[in-house]
């Protein structure tokens, strides 16, 4: 059974493609980045690989459950939307606590699950402390811990790293490099700055809604920069 593959995606806005013809496919355990600059295509992309919205022509496949089956695909998928969706009047341990509720868990499991996932990205001092209170990178975090709770097998995330320091992005980045070696979670992620390309194992390019290149993220140095 294939993994995760995206067929022939078309999808248009009006008269405008907001993608045109997309393949690939993501391999269980790697680091797959889309890549393009504002306007490529990434978040409708993202939408429809996560099934929250279909495609005009092609089809997604994860596990082999396609849109139909979009329920089944949730509980694999954990998702950062590039839109932030914590209540920002609510606490740290509210949102999650609530999200945890939201799928099933009893209240002794989330309390338990709060806490590993405050430990394991270092947000236990924040827990109390409301959302709108809080820096941009912990945020970030949050919100990611928030998509971890129920133990997903691919985590796909919306820039993750957006309008972040250079230091809150780095530290963002070893956190996403855990998840991944340590726990062989798959990640898919998107991102407009092409110095993020390196980090990844392989890389979508997307630009006006086109393919411009798919591959090993040490190919496209090499094609574009002359060197690996
Ligand atoms: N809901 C929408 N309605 C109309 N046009 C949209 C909508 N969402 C995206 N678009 C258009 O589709 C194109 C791709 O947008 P998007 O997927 O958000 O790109 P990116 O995430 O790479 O910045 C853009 O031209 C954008 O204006
Ligand atoms: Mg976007």
């Amino acid at each position: 059974m294939r993994f995760i593959s995206v067929k022939n995606i078309t999808k248009r806005y009006g008269n405008v493609f907001a993608l045109e013809n997309i393949n690939f496919e993501v391999k269980e355990g790697e680091i797959f980045g889309i890549v393009g600059p504002n306007g490529a295509g990434k978040s409708t992309l993202i939408k429809i690989l996560t099934m929250a919205i279909k495609p005009d022509e092609g089809e997604v496949l994860i596990y082999g459950s396609d849109f139909k089956n979009r329920k089944k695909v949730a509980k694999k998928l954990g998702i950062v939307f590039q839109e932030t969706t914590l209540d920002v009047i609510l606490t740290v341990r509210e949102n999650l606590f609530f999200h945890a509720i939201l799928f099933g868990f009893s209240s002794s499991i989330s309390k338990n699950l709060i806490k590993n996932l405050a430990s394991f990205f270092n947000f236990e001092n924040y827990l109390n402390m409301k959302i709108s209170e809080l820096s941009g990178g912990t945020r970030r975090k949050v919100e990611i811990a928030r998509a971890l709770l129920h133990s997903p097998k691919v985590l796909v995330m919306d820039e993750p790293t957006l309008g972040l320091d250079i230091e809150s992005r780095n530290q963002l980045w070893s956190y996403i490099k855990e998840l991944n070696k340590k726990n062989g979670m798959t990640i898919i992620l998107t991102s407009h700055y092409l110095e993020e390309i390196s980090l990844c194992d392989r890389v979508l390019v997307l630009d006006s809604g086109k393919m411009r290149f798919l591959g090993s993220s040490k190919e496209f140095i090499k094609n574009f920069y002359g060197k690996v």
